[in-house]
C-alpha cells in the first residue's frame, strides 16, 4: 500500500512510519521540521528510544521509506494518509490546533482520488469533527475519502516494542470500506510477516482488533489514559495515608493486587505522572466536558492530586533540610526512565520550585538534559559529582543506574545524609541506613 505519514518526525509518527515500512508498505514520511527530516535521511533519530536507531538504519537501508518536508506530494501519491501531527498546549493552557488546521487545508487542496485518512495522534473529538465537516463540504465520504480513528498506545521508552506487540488494535470508522482497508494495512503485523532487525522482540500472541465507530475509538484512547492517570493519583494518595498510619504501601499494593479485579500493574507511587500525554488527555476531557456542559469533576480531581504530589515533596525537603546555602541533588530529570523526554516532568517542576525557594541544585540524568541558565543550577555528567557537598539527594526518575547507588561513597560526598526516594527504588526501610535518613513513599 502507498502510505504517507504527516508529522512523521514526531514520536508517534516516526515509529508508525518505520513500522509501516517494515510491514512492506511504500512509505513517505513528512514533517515541517527540515532539520529533523535531514537527520532522519542520515539515520539520526530526533529522540532517544530503545531499538529506534537500529530500526531507522534498517528501514532506510532495506525497506521502502522516504523522508521529506513536502506533505502535498505525499498526500497526492498515497492511498492511506496517517495523521500524527502534534496538538501542543499554548501559554494559556489551550490546545493549539494550528497543525491540524494546516493538514486539513493540505488535504482540501490535494485530494484527487479516494484517500483513507487515519487519525493516529490523540486529536480532540471536536477537531476531528471539524476536519470531517470541512472535507465533506468539498468531497464525498465513502467515495472520495473516509476518516478513521486508530489510536496508538505506545509508551515512551518502549515505543518500538509496543508498536510490534500491541495489546489491541482499535479501529474506529464509519464505512465498511475504510475499516477493511485499515485491516489490510495491519495484515502483515497480524501475521507477523515483518522486515525488521533481529533484536526486536515479536510475541507470537494473537493481536485482538476492536472495531467501533469513530468517537468510540477516540474515547477508548482518552478513557485509557485517564484511567492510567487515575491509578497513579489513587496510589499516590493511598501512599500518603500509609505514611501517616504507619502502613507499608508495597505490602498494601501486593495485598490489593492479588484481587484480579484490581491487579498490581501501573500502581507504583511516584512524584506524580508527567510526560506529554496523560495530563494533556485529562485536560482535553475537562475541555470536552465544558463544551457539552458536563462538568468533568473526576478528571479534575485526578489532575489536582497530581499537582499536589510535587508540592508534598517540596514541603518534605523544606521541613527536613535546614541551614544556610543548601544544595539539593536531583537524580533524574526525564518524566520516567528510558527516555530523554522532560516534558511535564515532576523533576523539572521540583527544580523550579526549589530554585524559587533559594536552594542550589545539582542534577544528574543518564540521558535527559535540562538547559537552564541559572547560577544556582548545575547539571553534571556523572552521578557522584552531582552529590558533592549536597544536603539532600532526591531520586525523581526510576533509572536502573540509581538502584545501585553506592551509599558509602554517597555518604562521604554529602554534607548531610538525607535521601528522598520518590520512586521507592532503593526500597530501604524507614530507618537510618549507613548514617542516612531515608524517606520513601508510603512507608
Ligand atoms: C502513556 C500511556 O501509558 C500509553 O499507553 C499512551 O500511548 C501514551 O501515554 C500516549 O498517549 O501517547 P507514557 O506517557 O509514555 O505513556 O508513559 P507512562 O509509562 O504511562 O507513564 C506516565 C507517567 O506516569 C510517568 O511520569 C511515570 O513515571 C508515571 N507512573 C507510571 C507512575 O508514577 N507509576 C506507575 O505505576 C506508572
Amino acid at each position: 500500500m502507498k502510505i504517507s505519514v504527516i508529522g512523521g518526525a514526531g514520536y508517534v509518527g516516526l515509529i508508525t512510519a518505520l513500522g509501516a515500512s517494515s510491514m512492506g508498505h511504500e512509505v513517505i514520511s513528512t514533517d515541517i521540521d527540515k532539520n529533523k527530516i535531514n537527520n532522519l535521511q542520515n539515520n539520526i533519530s530526533p529522540i532517544y528510544e530503545d531499538n529506534l536507531d537500529s530500526l531507522l538504519k534498517y528501514c532506510n537501508l532495506k525497506n521502502n521509506i522516504r523522508f521529506t518536508t513536502d506533505s502535498k506530494i505525499a498526500i497526492k501519491q498515497s492511498d492511506l494518509i496517517i495523521i500524527s501531527v502534534g496538538t501542543p498546549t499554548n501559554s494559556k493552557g489551550e490546545i493549539d490546533l494550528s497543525q491540524v488546521e494546516k493538514v486539513t487545508f493540505d488535504l482540501l487542496e490535494n485530494i484527487s482520488s479516494y484517500k483513507l485518512i487515519v487519525i493516529k495522534s490523540t486529536l480532540p473529538i471536536t477537531a476531528v469533527n471539524m476536519m470531517k465537516n470541512t472535507l465533506s463540504n468539498k468531497f464525498k465520504i465513502d467515495k472520495d475519502f473516509d476518516i478513521i480513528s486508530n489510536p496508538e498506545f505506545l509508551r515512551e521508552g518502549r515505543a518500538v516494542n509496543d508498536f510490534y506487540n500491541p495489546d489491541r488494535i482499535v479501529i474506529g470508522g464509519e464505512t465498511e470500506k475504510s475499516i477493511n482497508i485499515l485491516k489490510e494495512f495491519y495484515d502483515p503485523l497480524l501475521k507477523k510477516e515483518l522486515n525488521i532487525p533481529k533484536d526486536i522482540f515479536i510475541s507470537q500472541n494473537e493481536i485482538p482488533i476492536v472495531e467501533t465507530n469513530l468517537p468510540s475509538a477516540q474515547m477508548i484512547k482518552y478513557g485509557s489514559n485517564a484511567f492510567l492517570a487515575n491509578k497513579i493519583s489513587f496510589i499516590n494518595e493511598i501512599a500518603q495515608i500509609c505514611e501517616t498510619v504507619d502502613a507499608n504501601v508495597n505490602d498494601v499494593i501486593e495485598g490489593m493486587g492479588i484481587d484480579p479485579r484490581i491487579g498490581n500493574n501501573y500502581m507504583q507511587p511516584g512524584p506524580g505522572f508527567g510526560g506529554p500525554c496523560l495530563e494533556k488527555d485529562l485536560l482535553a476531557l475537562v475541555e470536552l466536558g465544558n463544551h457539552y456542559n458536563l462538568e468533568a469533576t473526576f478528571m479534575k480531581a485526578i489532575l489536582e492530586r497530581n499537582e499536589r504530589q510535587v508540592e508534598l515533596i517540596l514541603n518534605k525537603i523544606i521541613s527536613e533540610v535546614k541551614g544556610e546555602d543548601l544544595i539539593v541533588s536531583i537524580l533524574g530529570l526525564s518524566f520516567k526512565a528510558n527516555t530523554n523526554d522532560i516534558r511535564n516532568s515532576a523533576s523539572i517542576k521540583l527544580i523550579d520550585l526549589l530554585l524559587d525557594k533559594g536552594y542550589k541544585i545539582k542534577s544528574y540524568d543518564p540521558k535527559a538534559v535540562y538547559n537552564l541558565e541559572n547560577k544556582n543550577y548545575n547539571q553534571f555528567n556523572d552521578l557522584y559529582s552531582s552529590l558533592e557537598s549536597s544536603s539532600c539527594v532526591v531520586i525523581m526518575t526510576e533509572w536502573e543506574e540509581f538502584e545501585g547507588l553506592d551509599l558509602n561513597k554517597t555518604s562521604e560526598l554529602m554534607k548531610t545524609n538525607i535521601i528522598l526516594d520518590m520512586r521507592n527504588l532503593l526500597n530501604l526501610d524507614k530507618k537510618n541506613i549507613n548514617k542516612f535518613k531515608y524517606y520513601g513513599l508510603g512507608n
